[in-house]
């Protein structure tokens, strides 16, 4: 029997002329990149942020999405404070990928936005019900939100166009031999989420594992220059959205060479370019079920890969992506934060 790895087609993901989103994430580096490159786009239009605990205690994880906000001069978009820790498991970080703080690497503005009074869940239900159309979330951290979301506000599952999100891997895990670290910090939310029906985008270590940042890539980004002080933000005495950025890779990179990495794999970042560039994917529609217990599999990702359910697939599972047109991808969302003229 053989696997067919179609090219994706554009169907289920065409953007319409301004597609909402909602990111919701656990910053983190990659998470951090993966909303500038949302931020950065024409046809996004990111409704909301929220924040969920995974790479750090929500704590950090909201006061690093404030000083994103305020990095990336999205004072304007609605940020709130997700759920505190799992549904059902104890919490857990990654202070060996993210450093303590979650994004530890270069100094970052102190916060001139504010947090909604409501929580990141009751927010994300307030923003898909009055939105115009259905709205797709990018969920970057564990699904503890999204599915706090389905089982609190069920019906407002008819207003998310899809989930596309960063979880999983098919062929194996980074947290453990079978999990991923963002399904393994909450496998029941999982769960919920792969049982909802909603169109899934799998962004997991199958592909974001080839989502390659190489330390030619990070001098590339540095090269872009651009402006301290950018009026859309910009860090503390001047330091350049570029430098940030290059900064946080290379942060990022230290964990990872460590490893045996010959370059850092930056995984959040593809759960959005599912959504606004989903050509330079591959990818395969498949089952997937995530194992919510087992001795040695717990958030495992079951992915029917020969159809043998002979059930309908429930998500849509990248496999490949052309690296190079990713970086250009990341160096292109440098360029818009930095006022600098493409080259
Ligand atoms: C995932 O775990 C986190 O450390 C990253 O931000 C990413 O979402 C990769 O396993
Ligand atoms: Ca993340």
């Amino acid at each position: 029997m053989s696997i067919t790895t179609q090219a994706v087609t554009t169907q289920a993901v065409t953007m319409q002329a301004v597609t909402p989103v909602i990111l919701d994430g656990d910053p983190g580096h990659d998470d951090a990149i993966a909303w500038m490159l949302a931020l950065a786009h024409p046809r996004l239009d990111v409704r909301a942020i929220t924040t969920v605990a995974g790479n750090a205690p929500i704590e950090q994880t909201t006061l690093n999405m404030l000083r994103l906000a305020t990095l990336f001069g999205a004072e304007d978009v609605p940020l709130a404070q997700g759920c505190s820790r799992p549904l059902v498991a104890p919490p857990q970080a990654a202070p060996s990928v993210h450093g303590a703080s979650g994004l530890d690497g270069p100094t970052l503005p102190e916060p001139t936005v504010a947090l909604q009074e409501c929580s990141g869940v009751e927010l994300m239900a307030r923003i898909l019900r009055t939105s115009d159309r259905p709205v797709w979330i990018i969920a970057t951290g564990p699904l503890t939100n999204v599915a706090t979301l389905l089982m609190a506000y069920p019906d407002v599952k008819e207003q998310i166009a899809g989930i596309s999100f960063m979880g999983g891997g098919i062929r194996s895990g980074n947290w453990t031999p079978a999990a991923e670290f963002n399904m393994l910090v909450d496998p029941e939310a999982a769960s919920v989420v792969f049982a909802s029906g909603i169109p899934l985008l799998m962004a997991g270590l199958d592909v974001t594992e080839k989502a390659m940042i190489m330390e030619e890539d990070v001098e590339r980004i540095r090269q872009v220059g651009g402006v301290a002080g950018h009026s859309a933000g910009g860090g503390p005495g001047g330091t350049s959205i570029t430098e940030i950025v290059a900064e946080w890779l290379e942060f990022f990179f230290g964990f990872h060479r460590e490893l045996g990495y010959e370059g850092a794999p930056v995984h959040d970042p593809v759960a959005v370019v599912a959504l606004t560039h989903p050509e330079i994917l591959t990818g395969q529609d498949m089952v997937v079920s995530i194992e919510t217990s087992g001795a040695y599999t717990r958030g495992a990702t079951v992915g029917d890969v020969y159809h043998t359910t002979g059930k309908a697939p429930n998500t849509r599972v990248f496999l490949d992506i052309e690296r190079e047109a990713y970086v250009d991808l990341i160096v292109e969302a440098v360029e818009h934060f930095s006022e600098v003229t493409p080259s």
